[in-house]
């Protein structure tokens, strides 16, 4: 297929094919990361900037990894130690960080919405590395890759999202990604914390994480997110993690082969006992590995590229 998007914000509206073919061009570059030199030339004389307005550790490092393993020149920006801290709006921001030309504009924000807002005021081609609620595609993508990786297939498998289902960006682009390609997905999360929007994605939702776990072959554990809770949403942390926390007894009713993985940053002993993120069963080591694989992807097919760069 031909690669006609200038811009990655969502997976709302992306087909099955096209998801397909980000993740066969990462299998590609995922060859080039097992080189001894892990550099091609297809992105030589780009710039990509990460424009970061919130915290990160993997997406950040691994955009940034992506396109010096493609040779782009990359640039990060850190909203902490920008003008942004003078005032600076989102949009002013941008434009001067566009006129300093750049090819690619990695952006994460907190308000959702703001990748999309981005791309009908600049030039240059936007990738969403999460914008509040809303979503973060590139981690969609990579789920993606990483369950194809260890099972083979995601049409059929039952696949169990745990946690802070309101707040997570990441359950809405997992939607489209594993839904899109026949997952039979299972939300699960105290009711204040599942919208009732998501009884329509054709999920089953419910609040019991031994119904979610029983005969998954993959259990999603989303991070709670504190710093976007306004409110209680749940009495304490000790009695969410009582009722909502995977452990060894809750993981045990699902399939003797089931996966475990969470997007990251784990709160230990509260979504995820340290006994269940460090075990074998654990993906979340090999989802960042998967991470830099897909993002060379989307910044070699946004950047142009429609075949296998070597
Ligand atoms: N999964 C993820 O988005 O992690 P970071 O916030 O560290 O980028």
């Amino acid at each position: 297929m031909e690669w006609h998007r200038r811009h990655v914000l969502g997976l709302s509206d992306f087909h099955p094919e096209e998801m397909e073919f980000v993740i066969d061009t990462a299998r590609s570059m995922e060859e080039v990361l097992t080189r001894d030199i892990k550099k091609v030339p297809a992105l030589r004389g780009k710039t990509v900037v990460n424009l970061f307005f919130e915290a990160s550790t993997r997406t950040r490092t691994s955009f940034e990894i992506a396109g010096k393993r493609l040779s782009a020149d990359v640039v990060n920006f850190s909203s902490a130690t920008s003008s942004v801290t003078k005032g600076e709006t989102l949009l002013d921001t941008a434009r001067n960080i566009e006129a300093m030309k750049p090819n690619i504009l990695v952006v994460r924000h907190s308000a959702s919405g703001a990748a999309l807002f981005l791309s009908r005021h600049v030039s240059c081609s936007i990738i969403n590395a999460g914008d509040g609620q809303n979503e973060h595609p590139s981690q969609g993508l990579l789920d993606l890759y990483t369950i194809l990786k260890v099972k083979g297939k995601i049409a059929g498998l039952k696949i169990a999202i745990v946690g802070d289902i309101l707040h997570s960006r990441v359950v809405r682009s997992d939607l489209h990604s594993l839904g899109r390609m026949g997952a039979k997905l299972w939300l699960c999360g105290p009711a204040t914390l599942v919208p009732r929007e998501m009884e329509r994605t054709g999920a089953v939702v419910t609040s019991d994480i031994r119904e979610a776990v029983r005969g998954a072959d993959v259990v999603i554990m989303l991070r709670i997110q504190l710093e976007r809770q306004k409110t209680a949403y749940f009495p304490s942390l000790r009695e969410y993690s009582r009722r909502f926390g995977l452990n060894r007894d809750v993981f045990s009713l699902a399939k003797d082969d089931a996966v475990i993985m969470h997007p990251g940053p784990i709160n230990r002993g509260v979504e995820l006992s340290d006994e269940l993120a460090d075990c074998e069963r654990s993906l979340v080591l090999l989802q960042v590995e998967s991470g830099v694989a897909v993002r060379m992807a989307l910044l070699y097919l946004l950047a142009g590229g429609s075949h296998v760069a070597h």
